[in-house]
């Protein structure tokens, strides 16, 4: 099938900040891309351009086969876009901001009323619908900004940092919606920091870092490019901790840290584990628990940007 979204040598600068230095994704139709990022990365910009609100400098991008520049309008129908594009109405109620953008898009009163009913009832929103959009809660707001944004059903749907800020229970109930939307066919590109929503929803990842991407895969193939295993084992008595470290590091030859009351050795294979266990058994060191685990996401960003996803400290940039 054809590519939903095909961005190739993409750049955007801003004075001599290169927000994109050369950037190409793909996502096939009916594909949720993630594109996941740390503070001033580029994601915005990228969405910007691939949602036409601006132009690249160089490169590429087309979405369901449009080139963005040329066929600006026709894409622009075709998409669905979180955030400004929405133009949300504080003074409506939410019911009313629905029914309005329906009606605008060319639908019938009666039509607009039972499209806006069945958003409000997916998004969780039946309780706030007379309300108006400016008394939202931060969470309201954001499911609705999403029913907003997908009214029409767009093919392809932008989300730009979707979740962040959100509690956990609104985060998962965003996620259940976005499996729904591509479960019925839309194509999605979501934006973000967090990896393990990156993991949660999509079928590729594209890790970018100062305007290039430096990484991209399924989750898996991603969590396989760092490679390895971690063995986990939390001592009965916290005092054998530095022990375990030593055993583990004249075992196999790992460096070994701890962790938050475990020690945690990266292994190469679940050999290299077992033998680090009976060195363990050997030397009469009770566990309270071990376990073998696969990197998290956070890892594999460490491992390939030299810093972590959520850390904001290092960078000043404001986001655009
Ligand atoms: N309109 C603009 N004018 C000047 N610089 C800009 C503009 N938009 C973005 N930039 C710069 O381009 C770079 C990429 O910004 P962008 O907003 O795309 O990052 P981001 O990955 O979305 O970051 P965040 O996670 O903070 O939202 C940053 O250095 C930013 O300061
Ligand atoms: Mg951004």
């Amino acid at each position: 099938m054809r590519h939903a979204i095909e961005v190739r040598g993409l750049v955007k600068a801003f004075g001599d900040v290169r927000a994109l230095d050369g950037v190409d994704l793909t996502a096939p139709a009916g594909s949720v891309l993630g594109v996941l990022g740390p503070n001033g990365a580029g994601k915005t910009t990228a969405v910007r351009i691939l949602s036409t609100l601006t132009h690249p400098d160089a490169g590429t991008a087309r979405v369901l086969g449009l080139d963005v520049v040329a066929k600006a309008d026709e894409v622009r129908d075709r998409i669905g876009l979180t955030g400004q594009y929405a133009g949300l109405d504080e003074n409506l109620t939410g019911e009313q901001n629905l029914v309005l953008i329906a009606r605008l898009l060319g639908a019938s009163r009666p039509q607009a009323k039972a499209r806006a009913a069945e958003l409000l009832e997916r998004f969780d929103l039946v309780h706030a619908a007379s309300r108006p959009a400016g008394k939202y809660s931060g969470g309201m707001r954001r499911r609705l900004d999403l029913a907003a944004s997908v009214v029409r059903r767009p093919e392809v749907l932008f989300l730009d940092e979707p979740t962040t800020g959100l509690d956990p229970k609104s985060r998962g109930g965003l996620w259940d919606v976005v499996r729904d939307l591509v479960a019925e066919g839309t194509t999605v590109l979501l934006t973000t920091q967090y990896l393990e929503e990156a993991d949660q929803l999509a079928d590729s990842i594209a890790v970018i870092d100062a305007g290039r991407v430096i990484a991209s895969g399924a989750p898996a193939e991603l969590k396989r490019m760092v490679g390895g295993l971690v063995l986990r084992m939390r001592p009965v008595r916290p005092e054998a901790l530095p022990q375990l470290v030593v055993l583990a590091d004249g075992t196999i030859g790992a460096a070994a840290k701890i962790e938050e009351g475990e020690a945690v050795v990266p292994v190469a294979h679940a050999g290299e584990a077992t033998a680090v266990m009976s060195r363990v058994t050997q030397a009469g060191v009770d566990l309270a628990s071990f376990g073998l685990d696969e990197p998290t996401l956070d890892e594999v960003f460490l491992t390939l940007t030299g810093h972590r996803a959520e850390s904001n400290d290092e960078k000043e940039e404001v986001a655009a």
